[in-house]
């Protein structure tokens, strides 16, 4: 077992070569280490740089904090979609379903970078130009309101975690789950969420698509963020506070053990079925919109999504950029090819 260490320290004792950067150092006795140790650059995970992004989602800023991301925040959605496989065993076609919808809305695509925070460009409290173009905290294409953990745009911060939100969220394990978030306690804190948008909030939006991840974000804690040891559906909130708060990895974290999807929004839905809508500038006028897809029309979700959301950001684009968005469409589009939708071309198919 220990042969291979013990020869190449010799060689390296004997100075025939260097120990390479990314050698292990499992199985040398403390006399090579003497000699290895001092050789090498050590480095240490590095804190958050001025500089570094972080934003609304704790999932993709605790694959950052570990490098799964990069660092910065800054990363491909090719490289989001092996991250969220890698470090929670998120199910492929969801992580690309979701990662190819962040990008085609808050990403750039001719450089096929996005940010997982930044500040707004769209619509955001900051007019353009932007300190970090776009990101995950543009609002109303992917982030939307009656977030769990983050206050609704209208108040001004919709992607750092809301002190007074996050009291709720353990108030709410408390009391609903004994002291763990799970679908008894995410049914009672996305009706309670969406009651405080109604009532405060006079631009609250509930259509698609932030209809759908509402309530796909409810259920993500309880697939992603519980020890695949235990794999009971349970979070403890000393692990929902390191993902939460410290955007890190609980200590001696296990992912999932297999493939994860976001299993049981029905339990989260059926408590307190609500039908895609919003506020009609005023609090409580709460009114339903028809033409927004629900959970009884899947496809309309990936139709809405690229003629109306897609086609109002990029309404008629030329040259490299309608290329880049055909080919984003069509990534995005493998993320649902076996759900029976059918694959539109609204820039033609070239
Ligand atoms: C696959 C790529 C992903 C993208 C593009 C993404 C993006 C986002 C965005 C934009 C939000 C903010 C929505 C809002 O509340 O307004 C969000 C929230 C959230 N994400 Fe992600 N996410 C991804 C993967 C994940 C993963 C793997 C996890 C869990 C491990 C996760 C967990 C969550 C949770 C729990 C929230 C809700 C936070 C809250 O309501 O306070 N996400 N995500």
């Amino acid at each position: 077992m220990k042969i291979l260490p013990i020869l190449s320290s010799l060689a390296f004792a004997a100075g025939t070569s260097a120990f390479p950067a990314y050698g292990s150092l499992a199985g040398f006795g403390q006399e090579a280490l003497n000699i290895i140790i001092p050789t090498l650059l050590i480095r240490e995970p590095p804190p958050l740089r001025p500089g570094d992004i972080r934003g609304p989602c704790p999932g993709l800023n605790t694959l950052a904090s570990h490098g799964y991301l990069p660092r910065n925040g800054m990363a491909s959605p090719s490289q989001i979609v092996a991250a969220v496989q890698e470090g929670f065993n998120m199910e492929n076609s969801l992580a690309v379903f979701v990662a190819y919808a962040a990008h085609l809305v808050d990403g750039n695509l001719l450089t096929d970078l996005m940010s997982i925070g930044g500040k707004s460009h769209l619509t955001g409290p900051d007019p353009p130009p932007p300190a970090t173009a776009g990101g995950l905290n543009t609002h109303a294409v992917f982030e939307g309101d009656a977030s769990m953990t983050r206050g609704d745009f209208f108040f001004g911060n919709n992607h750092d975690l809301d002190t007074t939100l996050w009291d709720q969220f353990v108030d709410f394990s408390v009391r609903f789950g004994a002291g763990n978030y799970n679908f008894t306690v995410a049914a009672e804190l996305r009706h309670q969420r969406i009651q405080e948008s109604i009532a405060t909030n006079p631009s609250f939006s509930l259509v698609s698509p932030r209809y759908y991840t509402a309530f796909v974000e409810s259920v993500f804690p309880i697939a992603f963020f519980v020890d695949g040891r235990k794999n009971d559906s349970q979070l403890d909130l000393s692990a929902a506070s390191s993902f939460f708060l410290n955007n890190s990895f609980p200590p001696d974290f296990f992912r999932a053990n297999g493939p994860r999807t976001a299993k049981g929004i029905d339990q989260v839905f059926e408590p307190y079925p609500i039908l895609p809508g919003g506020n009609v500038g005023k609090i409580n006028t709460y009114t339903v919109d028809p033409t927004s897809a629900d959970f009884s029309n899947f496809c309309l979700l990936y139709t809405n999504f690229v003629n109306e959301t897609i086609r109002g950001l990029y309404p008629e684009p030329t040259g490299v950029l309608r290329r880049a968005l055909n080919t984003n469409l069509n990534y995005f589009y493998q993320g649902i090819n076996n759900s029976g939708c059918t694959q539109i071309f609204p820039y033609g198919k070239d």
